[in-house]
């Protein structure tokens, strides 16, 4: 069950001694984002605060941001100057910020806004189930410092919920992001009810065109990132049970009749819906650089969702589909 980079907890408790006599360095956490996952991710660490003597929960250096991904820049410009300058950030958050110049990851815009390393958590992690305690697996993506990604993995594991950490901070919030573009495809799918079958062709074409597009952002991106939990396993959850599948399918079932806004208000009660967005801000990408005929599935996503094209499209550009293929740290086509 061990995941291939599952790194050592070291287990502390409040009343161990310090071996050496020293008072401990504590590190102190706030959870930015009171949502689902937000509120379940508390919980997870608030457990291992009370377990390891080297946390605490006030005046914050570990910051863990865990809201919809729109809401991020306001969010930073809050908090610009307020920092510690000790300060560490990971982000939970799915999604990416579209500029004039390209597309910003959400680590890049805490990051540069907040003047702060940030590390990302990302995977199979649908939050209704790690409350309640059902086994799962999450990837901590970091850039350099593996101390610091081991002291995230630390914060977060649990008997219930395995982290591991990798080195491709890009490829894993990547895979988090794309992999709501993909859910929506998967709910057109159900919505059109045509069974398990193209709904596995739509998740396999999806992490073909989540591979790609992540090597022609970024040639560090590892191929075995996507064989991480928050690659296909997190592909799988999210296609099978997420939001986004969810009111995809509704979607569908209408003719594409109803909104996206108007399902996102009916069926998820406050929650929002991150694929949609996401949808467009990767066609803006694909439709700046000339790509858009090179990723058809992302491309008819969008276009459904806008209404240019009907539910059962998702299904009609195979014949036309350019094949790709990938070699490590780029993408070539032909
Ligand atoms: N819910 C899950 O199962 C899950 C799992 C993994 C990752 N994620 C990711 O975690 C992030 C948060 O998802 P969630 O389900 O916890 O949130 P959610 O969809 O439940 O959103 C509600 C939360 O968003 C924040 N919010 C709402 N309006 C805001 C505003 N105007 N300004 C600032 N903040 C505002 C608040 O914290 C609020 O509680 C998303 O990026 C999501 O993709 C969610």
């Amino acid at each position: 069950m061990a995941p291939s980079q599952q790194l050592p907890l070291e287990e502390e408790t409040a009343s161990d001694n310090n071996t050496h006599n020293e008072v401990p360095i504590k590190s102190r956490v706030t959870v930015v984002g009171s949502g689902n996952w937000g509120s379940v991710a508390a919980k997870l660490i608030a457990s291992n605060t009370l377990k390891f003597n080297s946390f605490y929960v006030s005046e914050a250096n570990m910051l863990v941001f865990v809201t919809p991904h729109q809401f991020m820049e306001g969010i930073c410009k809050r908090l610009v100057g307020k920092l510690r300058e000790d300060a560490e950030a990971i982000s939970l958050i799915k999604g990416m910020e579209v500029k004039k110049e390209g597309p910003c990851m959400i680590s890049t815009l805490i990051s540069e806004q907040l003047g702060i390393n940030c590390c990302v958590l990302m995977g199979a992690n649908i939050a209704n189930e790690i409350a309640v305690e059902k086994f799962s697996e999450a990837t901590v993506g970091y850039r350099e410092n593996r101390e610091i990604a081991e002291k995230w993995v630390r914060l977060f594991s649990t008997p219930y919920f395995m982290v591991s950490a990798v080195q491709d901070v890009e490829g894993v919030e990547l895979c988090g992001t794309l992999k709501n573009v993909v859910a929506i495809g998967a709910g057109f799918v159900d919505g059109l009810e045509m069974g398990n079958n193209t709904k596995a062709a739509i998740m396999r074409i999806g992490l073909r065109e989540m591979k790609a597009f992540s090597k022609l952002m970024f040639s560090s991106v590892r191929d075995s990132t996507f064989f991480e939990s928050c690659g296909v396993a997190d592909l799988i959850t999210t296609c099978l049970g997420g939001r986004n599948r969810k009111c995809a399918e509704a979607f569908a079932r209408n003719g594409g009749k109803r909104s996206f806004d108007e399902l996102e208000a009916e069926m998820l009660q406050g929650q929002k819906l991150q694929g949609v967005s996401t949808a467009r801000e990767v066609y803006e990408v694909l439709s700046h650089r000339g790509w858009l005929e090179l990723f058809p599935l992302f491309t008819t996503v969008h276009e459904i969702c806008i209404g240019r094209l009907q539910p059962s499209a998702i299904v009609e550009y195979s014949e036309h589909t350019p094949k790709f293929s990938l070699v490590e740290g780029s993408a070539q086509f032909y």
